[in-house]
């Protein structure tokens, strides 16, 4: 059993009965029901389910880009029922995003793009692109710096685009299928380089999929199925895989 105390320091996020509903009045369609988990520093966490189980709307809520209507959400030590829009926006500024279709400016070079996100962090533009820079060395793409998007592979675009959002250093990155344009070495080495880099800055990445070759690369997995969130079980990956 999950211990559903207060948050703790390595807490990162911590629900407890969390809701969500589309629509209003008669369309009301209540999405998230009743969820309760929590995300470590220091951890990758996926959440598993099928299309439709409401991954993208949990990720968007603790993202802080849609608002807590029923429950609590703890979100890097803030509560964000109830949250103010200044305070919405503080939170946004210490998460990464990575979204499925990266993004990226097209007109912009692999360095360019990086450099965009740090405007916020890094007010030096020299500092700004030797962050930049060292950021795209982490993840293998100092060959490629010049290069604009439509130059790389879709695995390398995807790797740009992990690097934009780890550059201001966030305390939480949330990415939403990630490697699903990848091929399975490819986006095994992401979610490689996820772990690393959290581990290294004691950040936590969760990771929403419906990739099962990924489940063996994360700390911690749970499932979601309509609507309903749970720890993921051994058995239940064999017999998804099987199918
Ligand atoms: N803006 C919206 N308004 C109304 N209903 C929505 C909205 N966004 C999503 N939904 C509904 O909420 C449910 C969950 O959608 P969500 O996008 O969270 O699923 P998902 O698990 O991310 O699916 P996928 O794996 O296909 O991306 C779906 O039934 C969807 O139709
Ligand atoms: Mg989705």
């Amino acid at each position: 059993m999950i211990d559903m105390q207060d948050p703790s320091p390595s807490d990162v996020i911590v629900a407890k009965g969390l809701t969500h509903s589309y629509g209003e009045g008669e369309l009301k369609n209540e999405i998230l029901h009743q969820l309760d988990f929590r995300v470590l520093a220091k951890e990758v966490t996926l959440l598993v389910g099928p299309s439709g189980s409401g991954k993208s709307t949990l990720l968007t809520l603790i993202g802080a880009l849609r608002s807590v209507e029923t429950g609590s959400l703890h979100v890097l030590g803030r509560q964000l029922l109830g949250a103010s829009e200044n305070e919405l926006m503080a939170i946004r500024r210490r998460i990464g995003f990575i979204f499925q279709s990266h993004n990226l400016v097209a007109s912009l070079t692999v360095l360019q793009n990086v450099q965009l996100l740090l405007q916020l962090a890094e007010p030096d533009p020299k500092l700004r692109q030797e962050r930049a820079k060292a950021m795209l060395d982490a993840v293998g793409l100092s060959a490629r710096l010049h290069h604009f998007p439509d130059e790389l592979s879709g695995g390398q675009r995807q790797r740009v685009a992990i690097a934009r959002a780890l550059a201001p250093e966030p305390d939480l990155v949330l990415a939403d299928e990630p490697t699903a344009s990848l091929d399975s070495k490819s986006g095994q080495d992401v979610v490689e380089l996820l772990g690393d880099l959290c581990r290294r800055r004691s950040s936590a990445v969760l990771l929403v999929t419906h990739d099962l070759r990924l489940l063996k690369d994360a700390d911690r997995i749970w499932g979601i199925e309509d609507g309903r969130i749970h720890p993921w079980e051994e058995e239940e990956a064999k017999h998804n895989l099987s199918h």
